[in-house]
This record gives C-alpha cells, sequence and structure tokens, in this order.
C-alpha cells in the first residue's frame, strides 16, 4: 500500500503513511514538539458528549454546502512534493535562519496535528452525523498539512513522531465553549498568516528560499473552511457569542494575537529571509482575522489605538526577560524570570483594558475566502 499522506482519505491512513516511511532522527523534533509552554502550540481535550449534541438545524442550508464542498475535496493530492518543489540547500542555509526554520516548521506541524487530533477523537466518539462528518473531514486535512510539513523536515534530517506525540503530549483540556473560540480563531489566524505570506512572496519571489511557500495558497484555503465550520457551530446557539460570553471572547482575541505576535518576534532570522517586517505582518494578519471574524464575533479588538502595538511591544520584552532568566539559572535567573512574568502580566491586562469594537454580525454569515 503505497499511498502518500496528501492522497489519504482519512486522518488515520494519512497519518499511517507517514509512518510507514520509517523513524528517522526525530528525537530532538519530538522533544521540541512535546513541549508545554505559554507560547507553544498544545494538544486539547473537551467534553465531547456535549460537543457531539449540537443541532445544525439553525444553519442547516449553509452547513450543507459547506460539507459538500469539503467532501469534494479540491486539495486532494495538493500536500506532497511535485515538480515545484527546488531543491533546498538546507547545509548551506545561514545557521541561525535554519535553525529558526526548523524550529517553525515543527512548531507548524505541531500545531496541524493538535488540530488533527482534537478532530478525530470527536470523530471517533461521536454519534451525532452531521458533526462526525465535518470533524473527520477537518482531521483529514490537518493530517495531510502535518504529513507534508514532516515532509520538509525530513529532507534536513528530522521528522516529528506523530504516533508517540499523541500519545505522550500533554492535553489541555478547554470546555467546548472555548475550544470554539481557540479553535475558530486558530483556523482564521492560520489563513491570514499563510496568505499573507503567499501573497507577500508571490510579489517577491527571489525571498522565497523554501519551496513550502508555493503551497500555502491551496492550504489557507482549507483552514478557511475549517473557520467557517467553527463559524456556523457557533451560530446554533446566540447565546455562545453573547452576555458574558463577550469577555472570553475579548479574551481569547487578546491572547491569540499577542501569543502570536510574541512568538514571531522570537525568530528574527526566518522573517528577515522573507523580507518580513514581524510588526507590519502582525498587523496585517490582525486587521485581516479582524475582518473576518465580524462573521460571527460580536466584537472586534481595536488594534490601531495607540496602546495595543506598545503592550504588545512590553510583551515581547518581558517574554526576552523571561528566556534570559532561564539560560541564566540559579537564584537570579529564577528572580529574572519571575520579573519577567509580571511585566508580561501587566502587558497584557493592558491590552485586554482597551475598549473593544461592537459588531453587529450578519444573518448568513458564510464568508469565501479574498485575500
Ligand atoms: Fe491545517
Ligand atoms: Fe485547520
Amino acid at each position: 500500500m503505497n499511498v502518500h499522506s496528501a492522497d489519504a482519505l482519512t486522518a488515520e491512513d494519512a497519518i499511517a503513511a507517514q509512518e510507514a516511511l520509517g523513524p528517522i532522527n526525530s528525537e530532538m523534533a519530538t522533544k521540541v514538539a512535546l513541549q508545554n509552554t505559554l507560547l507553544t502550540p498544545r494538544f486539547y481535550t473537551t467534553d465531547f458528549d456535549e460537543m457531539d449534541s449540537i443541532d445544525v438545524t439553525p444553519v442547516r442550508a449553509e452547513w450543507d454546502k459547506l460539507i459538500n464542498q469539503m467532501k469534494s475535496d479540491p486539495n486532494r493530492g495538493h500536500f506532497k512534493k511535485n515538480a515545484d518543489w527546488d531543491k533546498v540547500d538546507w547545509e548551506g542555509m545561514e545557521p541561525k535562519l535554519r535553525a529558526e526554520f526548523i524550529d517553525f516548521l515543527i512548531s507548524s506541524c505541531t500545531a496541524e496535528f493538535s488540530g488533527c487530533v482534537l478532530y478525530k477523537e470527536m470523530k471517533r466518539r461521536g454519534k451525532n452525523e452531521d458533526i462526525t462528518t465535518l470533524f473527520q473531514l477537518m482531521a483529514r486535512d490537518e493530517a495531510r498539512h502535518a504529513g507534508f510539513i514532516n515532509d520538509a523536515l525530513r529532507e534536513a534530517g528530522i521528522a516529528v513522531n506523530l504516533g508517540f506525540l499523541t500519545q505522550a503530549k500533554k492535553y489541555t483540556y478547554f470546555r467546548p465553549k472555548f475550544i470554539y473560540y481557540a479553535t475558530y480563531l486558530s483556523e482564521k489566524i492560520g489563513y491570514a498568516r499563510y496568505i499573507t505570506i503567499f501573497r507577500h512572496l508571490e510579489a517577491h519571489p527571489e525571498q522565497r528560499f523554501h519551496p513550502i511557500f508555493k503551497w500555502f495558497r491551496e492550504w489557507c484555503n482549507d483552514e478557511f473552511s475549517h473557520g467557517e465550520a467553527f463559524a456556523l457551530l457557533m451560530r446554533t446557539d446566540p447565546k455562545l457569542t453573547s452576555g458574558v460570553n463577550k469577555l472570553w471572547i475579548k479574551f481569547f482575541l487578546t491572547a491569540v494575537y499577542s501569543t502570536m505576535s510574541v512568538r514571531d518576534h522570537q525568530r528574527p532570522e526566518f522573517h528577515k529571509a522573507l523580507g518580513v517586517d514581524p510588526v507590519w505582518y502582525g498587523y496585517e494578519v490582525f486587521k485581516k482575522t479582524s475582518e473576518i471574524s465580524k462573521q460571527v464575533f460580536p466584537l472586534t479588538l481595536d488594534i490601531d489605538s495607540p496602546r495595543w502595538q506598545p503592550n504588545l511591544d512590553r510583551m515581547e520584552a518581558a517574554n526576552h526577560q523571561i528566556a534570559e532568566g532561564r539560560k541564566q539559572g540559579g537564584v537570579g535567573g529564577w528572580i529574572k524570570r519571575q520579573l519577567g512574568s509580571a511585566k508580561a502580566a501587566v502587558a497584557f491586562v493592558s491590552l485586554l483594558t482597551i475598549r473593544s469594537i461592537p459588531n453587529e454580525a450578519p444573518v448568513n454569515c458564510r464568508l469565501e475566502p479574498a485575500y
């Protein structure tokens, strides 16, 4: 059976295809993927019975259309190397860039696989056909994405051991409504990130230092559909986007945006090689994500507030201090870390207190990718 993860019709087959490629020196990659910090991708578990009880009747017409589109599987076979895959000079790559890029690939692979594991589990546990169908389709896509990143990593002599990760990584419990907010946002921000890089490199092909970026357009369309599905799920229950839940939405928006900003600043060489200024990139991604999220969220963050960027900068400086403290070790390092954490917390609370912009979500929420 010589199926590639890109052609697999289920997440299980895609993972098996990756595993069949055999062991490779993956200890380092798997160790990085196993990390659980505020800045690394996590694995989630939830109340699957509650999620299984969702009734999609209120959004039936839009739902069926989306599911049929996903079933038609326009990206089947896309996520594998072909003639467009230029030879990568891993040996000749500047060591700092190489390290940051590998870190980016491992963290992206973990994030993709985190979605896969959650969606696959929902499909396995559920009895509601609407829900299990959706989650099996999304798990399929994420397994292909993770498999493709692993293909790229393999060329550098490393790979994330996906099967091992499923067993060994710690799972964080989120109640279903938090899964909706967090996953909806991570799918939409994923779309915005991939398309922003893709468009930038379309205009500046000389800065495309690795072929994987050529695959980003179709890639982001998958993420866009996944986000659409969560938008519809949230639309089945108006309570999810009103009352006290508005505060939760604001919290998740702030947490997701600020984490992304801090994480991106950890990879200066990577962004330099792409010719992308992380502050510009962050703003572009937040702008697109905010615009899209108006389809379902009752508010957007005021990223043009004079307090927005300075507090992101403060968080980044605090994070730098925490990293230095960790490196330093001992009592001095511990104090540095505590001070850094306190500064990060103050900056985060300050971001949270910026007044948000109210939004009236439209009656029909479905969108098509437009960037
Ligand atoms: Fe994905
Ligand atoms: Fe996705």
